[in-house]
Protein backbone atom coordinates (compact mmCIF):
# COMPACT_ATOMS: atom_id res chain seq x y z
CA UNK A 1 0.00 0.00 0.00
CA UNK A 2 1.25 3.40 -1.15
CA UNK A 3 1.90 5.73 1.73
CA UNK A 4 -0.40 9.01 1.96
CA UNK A 5 1.48 12.07 2.37
CA UNK A 6 0.08 15.34 3.77
CA UNK A 7 0.72 18.82 4.18
CA UNK A 8 0.51 21.03 6.93
CA UNK A 9 1.38 23.91 8.25
CA UNK A 10 1.90 25.82 11.51
CA UNK A 11 2.29 29.45 12.76
CA UNK A 12 4.89 31.17 15.12
CA UNK A 13 5.51 34.63 16.32
CA UNK A 14 8.12 36.97 17.70
CA UNK A 15 9.24 39.93 18.16
CA UNK A 16 12.73 41.39 17.24
CA UNK A 17 14.84 44.41 16.08
CA UNK A 18 17.46 44.67 13.67
CA UNK A 19 18.98 47.21 11.50
CA UNK A 20 20.01 47.02 7.95
CA UNK A 21 23.38 47.50 7.29
CA UNK A 22 26.59 46.76 5.03
CA UNK A 23 29.79 47.32 6.81
CA UNK A 24 31.80 47.68 3.62
CA UNK A 25 29.58 50.28 2.53
CA UNK A 26 29.26 54.17 3.61
CA UNK A 27 27.14 55.76 5.82
CA UNK A 28 25.72 57.69 2.89
CA UNK A 29 25.63 54.76 0.62
CA UNK A 30 24.10 52.13 3.55
CA UNK A 31 21.39 54.97 4.07
CA UNK A 32 20.92 55.36 0.30
CA UNK A 33 20.43 51.97 0.17
CA UNK A 34 18.54 50.46 3.34
CA UNK A 35 16.72 54.58 4.07
CA UNK A 36 14.84 54.57 7.76
CA UNK A 37 16.28 51.06 8.10
CA UNK A 38 19.28 51.82 8.36
CA UNK A 39 18.61 54.28 11.47
CA UNK A 40 21.08 53.65 13.90
CA UNK A 41 19.22 52.61 16.61
CA UNK A 42 17.54 50.21 14.67
CA UNK A 43 13.88 48.93 15.00
CA UNK A 44 11.24 45.78 15.83
CA UNK A 45 9.06 44.01 13.83
CA UNK A 46 6.38 41.20 15.19
CA UNK A 47 7.82 38.63 13.13
CA UNK A 48 4.90 35.80 11.82
CA UNK A 49 6.32 32.45 10.80
CA UNK A 50 4.53 30.17 8.95
CA UNK A 51 6.43 26.32 8.33
CA UNK A 52 5.30 24.21 6.21
CA UNK A 53 5.80 20.39 6.69
CA UNK A 54 5.03 17.23 4.58
CA UNK A 55 5.06 13.58 5.64
CA UNK A 56 3.14 10.04 5.50
CA UNK A 57 0.12 10.31 7.11
CA UNK A 58 0.43 7.47 10.31
CA UNK A 59 -1.87 4.79 10.00
CA UNK A 60 -2.49 4.67 13.78
CA UNK A 61 -2.37 8.47 14.93
CA UNK A 62 -3.73 9.94 11.88
CA UNK A 63 -1.32 12.84 11.53
CA UNK A 64 1.78 14.00 9.83
CA UNK A 65 3.72 15.05 13.09
CA UNK A 66 2.52 15.54 16.76
CA UNK A 67 2.02 19.07 17.26
CA UNK A 68 3.51 19.28 20.53
CA UNK A 69 6.44 18.16 19.01
CA UNK A 70 6.74 20.08 16.62
CA UNK A 71 6.56 23.26 19.49
CA UNK A 72 8.42 22.33 21.77
CA UNK A 73 11.27 21.93 18.94
CA UNK A 74 9.97 25.37 17.73
CA UNK A 75 10.40 27.28 21.36
CA UNK A 76 13.77 25.47 21.63
CA UNK A 77 15.29 25.76 18.64
CA UNK A 78 13.86 29.11 17.19
CA UNK A 79 11.66 31.63 19.51
CA UNK A 80 14.22 31.31 22.37
CA UNK A 81 16.38 32.77 20.58
CA UNK A 82 15.10 35.36 18.60
CA UNK A 83 12.06 36.84 20.66
CA UNK A 84 13.09 39.53 22.24
CA UNK A 85 16.19 39.44 20.57
CA UNK A 86 18.52 42.10 18.34
CA UNK A 87 18.73 39.90 15.10
CA UNK A 88 21.85 41.73 14.18
CA UNK A 89 23.88 40.32 17.26
CA UNK A 90 23.29 36.95 16.70
CA UNK A 91 25.72 34.38 15.26
CA UNK A 92 23.54 34.28 12.03
CA UNK A 93 23.81 38.18 11.12
CA UNK A 94 27.18 39.02 12.21
CA UNK A 95 28.09 38.27 8.29
CA UNK A 96 24.65 38.79 6.89
CA UNK A 97 22.50 41.60 6.43
CA UNK A 98 19.36 41.22 9.07
CA UNK A 99 16.72 41.25 5.80
CA UNK A 100 13.97 39.02 6.26
CA UNK A 101 15.38 37.08 2.88
CA UNK A 102 18.38 36.16 5.27
CA UNK A 103 16.47 34.96 8.30
CA UNK A 104 13.71 33.16 6.03
CA UNK A 105 16.99 30.95 5.50
CA UNK A 106 18.20 30.70 8.96
CA UNK A 107 14.51 29.45 10.18
CA UNK A 108 14.79 27.15 7.10
CA UNK A 109 18.12 25.88 8.26
CA UNK A 110 16.67 25.47 11.85
CA UNK A 111 13.60 23.75 10.84
CA UNK A 112 15.32 21.27 8.44
CA UNK A 113 16.45 19.78 10.88
CA UNK A 114 12.89 18.76 12.49
CA UNK A 115 13.24 14.83 12.95
CA UNK A 116 9.68 13.90 12.18
CA UNK A 117 8.53 15.80 8.82
CA UNK A 118 10.09 17.03 5.58
CA UNK A 119 9.99 21.13 5.84
CA UNK A 120 8.82 22.38 2.31
CA UNK A 121 8.45 26.04 2.55
CA UNK A 122 9.22 28.83 5.40
CA UNK A 123 7.14 31.73 5.16
CA UNK A 124 7.38 34.83 7.50
CA UNK A 125 5.36 37.73 7.19
CA UNK A 126 7.73 40.87 8.69
CA UNK A 127 4.75 43.69 8.35
CA UNK A 128 1.36 43.76 7.09
CA UNK A 129 2.76 44.27 3.24
CA UNK A 130 5.93 42.26 3.71
CA UNK A 131 5.81 38.60 3.15
CA UNK A 132 9.04 36.25 2.16
CA UNK A 133 8.89 33.05 1.20
CA UNK A 134 12.03 29.76 1.44
CA UNK A 135 12.06 26.32 -0.03
CA UNK A 136 15.37 25.26 0.25
CA UNK A 137 18.36 24.46 -2.04
CA UNK A 138 15.58 22.52 -4.02
CA UNK A 139 13.44 24.90 -4.48
CA UNK A 140 12.04 25.23 -8.16
CA UNK A 141 12.81 28.79 -8.20
CA UNK A 142 16.73 28.45 -8.20
CA UNK A 143 18.37 29.66 -10.99
NI1 LIG B 1 12.83 46.11 9.47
Amino acid sequence: MSRVIAHLSRRYHFSASHRLHVDALSPEENRAMFGKCNNPFGHGHNYVVQVTFSGPVDAATGMVTNLGDLDSFAQREMIDLFDHANLNTLEAFLDRVSTTENLSMEVWRIFSAYPHAKLERVHIEETGNNSFDYFGEGSPFLC
